[in-house]
């Protein structure tokens, strides 16, 4: 099969791995990283160009398309690219906004009768101040719009929190979601749906905070581990039951079928099981420590979804093991990040037993030598017959691999019990 990923990120070189492992399959990536370089060929297309995608898997006779961020989900590449008749794994951009509007998804939640955090959206100051009396510490000030993980500040400090939600008002179309503090473990479960049926897989966990022991700014995410052994049996059953199935039974009615990947964000509260959020894709890293487990071509279940077959695929196959991630992240990240710096020991790394590196933010300069290009620029994953053998094996990896100026946190997966920031 001819399959085009769309994206440029760890995740995409993740998916890419998973695409073609064991497999025939021609892969082709618009536009790909250093990462995807190794397992097919890249394309220079611009990943938000719906039109220009779509033309170039018309004219190359490609089979799957297959979408990576956000951004593309949201500009309407999916749209684009259904409407030339090629299947498509990513959903329009009306159903993406289930990740590109928190209120448009808390209102889809209400319809569907889905547990999530008590909320207020809010246009003026004015009713920042009056949400912000109305719940506890610490508070939870979103932005609402498209911010990669990154709108998000949760604290205990009100002026910050009020001094986010300015920030948030204060851009162009600016509005702001401030809402209850939803207390314990997070979960990450990705929902493969063809707008009918739901396929959960592998629940894992992401560390969102930039520094060890949970502190520092909200990240895309530093690392991540899969599977959760701390998690009650029946957990993923319940997250379907109860939250999948009816957000995509109820985007079907509303007339926009979601087909795709629905990331269910989770918290595992004392009240039960609690909505953070959804996003419209796979999650970086949880795709990295995620993928690997999955024994099943990953190809054939996400073309079983873009053409609605998801009812014939037999239950997926998962590997016994455990799988670490950590995120190697420029100088800088989350902030303003320093790019160009000279990437090497991944060679050494991968000598280590079941170890692979994930290229994310990183790219061949002229001289042919592997330099960073973004803020989370690489994810060293290890396989184990447990957590902590993974986690050894990760770590013993990560010291091998240099980038001057680089940080990473230390705790990923350190013990694992739920509690992780
Ligand atoms: P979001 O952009 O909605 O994914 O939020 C990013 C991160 O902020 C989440 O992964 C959580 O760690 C944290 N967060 C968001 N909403 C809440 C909430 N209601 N209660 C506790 N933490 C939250
Ligand atoms: N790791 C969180 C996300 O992908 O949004």
């Amino acid at each position: 099969m001819k399959i085009l990923l769309v994206g440029s990120g760890g995740r995409e070189h993740a998916l890419a791995r998973a695409l073609v492992a064991g497999t025939t399959h021609e892969l082709y990536c618009a536009p790909g990283n250093a990462g995807t370089a190794a397992l097919g060929k890249n394309i220079d297309l611009d990943q938000t160009d719906g039109a220009a995608i779509a033309q170039w898997a018309r004219e190359n006779s490609v089979e799957l398309v297959v979408i990576g961020p956000e951004a593309p989900l949201i500009a309407g590449v999916a749209d684009a690219v259904r409407a030339v008749g090629i299947p498509v794994f990513g959903p329009n951009a009306d159903a993406a906004q289930l990740e590109g509007s928190k209120a448009f998804a808390k209102n889809v939640m209400a319809e569907a009768g889905v547990a999530t955090a008590d909320c207020f959206p809010c246009h003026t100051m004015a009713e920042v101040e009056r949400a912000l009396t109305a719940f506890q510490p610490p508070y939870v000030v979103k932005n609402d719009g498209l911010a990669a993980g990154k709108g998000v500040v949760v604290t205990e400090d009100l002026a910050l929190a009020r001094e986010h939600a300015r920030a948030c008002l204060e851009a162009e179309g600016g509005a702001v979601v401030i809402e209850d503090y939803l207390d314990g473990p997070e979960i990450s479960l990705f929902c493969i749906s063809d707008g009918k049926k739901v396929i959960p897989l592998a629940p894992a966990q992401d560390y969102k905070r930039a520094f060890n022991g949970g502190e520092g700014p909200n990240t895309g995410g530093m690392g991540a581990y899969s599977p959760l052994p701390w998690l009650p049996s029946g957990f993923t059953e319940e997250v379907v039951r109860d939250v999948a199935q009816p957000v995509i039974d109820t985007m079907a009615k509303r007339g926009t079928p979601f087909v795709g990947l629905l990331y269910c964000g989770l918290a595992h509260t004392a009240a039960g099981i609690k909505v953070i959020e959804f996003n419209a894709r796979f999650g970086d890293p949880e795709t990295q420590v995620v993928l690997p487990r999955l024994k099943t071509a990953l190809a054939e279940v996400l073309l079983a979804a873009a053409t609605g077959q998801l009812q014939q695929v037999p239950p997926l196959e998962w590997s016994d093991q455990a799988a670490v991630g950590v995120v190697i992240a420029a100088e800088g990240y989350p902030g303003a990040v320093t790019t160009g710096g000279k990437i090497s020991g991944i060679a050494m790394a991968e000598m280590i037993e079941n170890v692979h590196v994930i290229v994310a933010g990183a790219r061949e300069n002229a001289a042919g030598e592997l330099v960073s290009s973004g803020g989370r620029v690489l994810c060293v994953c290890a396989l184990g017959d447990s957590v902590e053998q993974a986690r050894g094996r990760v770590y013993e990896a990560v010291e091998r691999v240099s980038l001057r100026r680089s940080h990473h946190r230390d705790d990923i997966a350190d013990g694992v019990e739920g509690v992780c920031f």
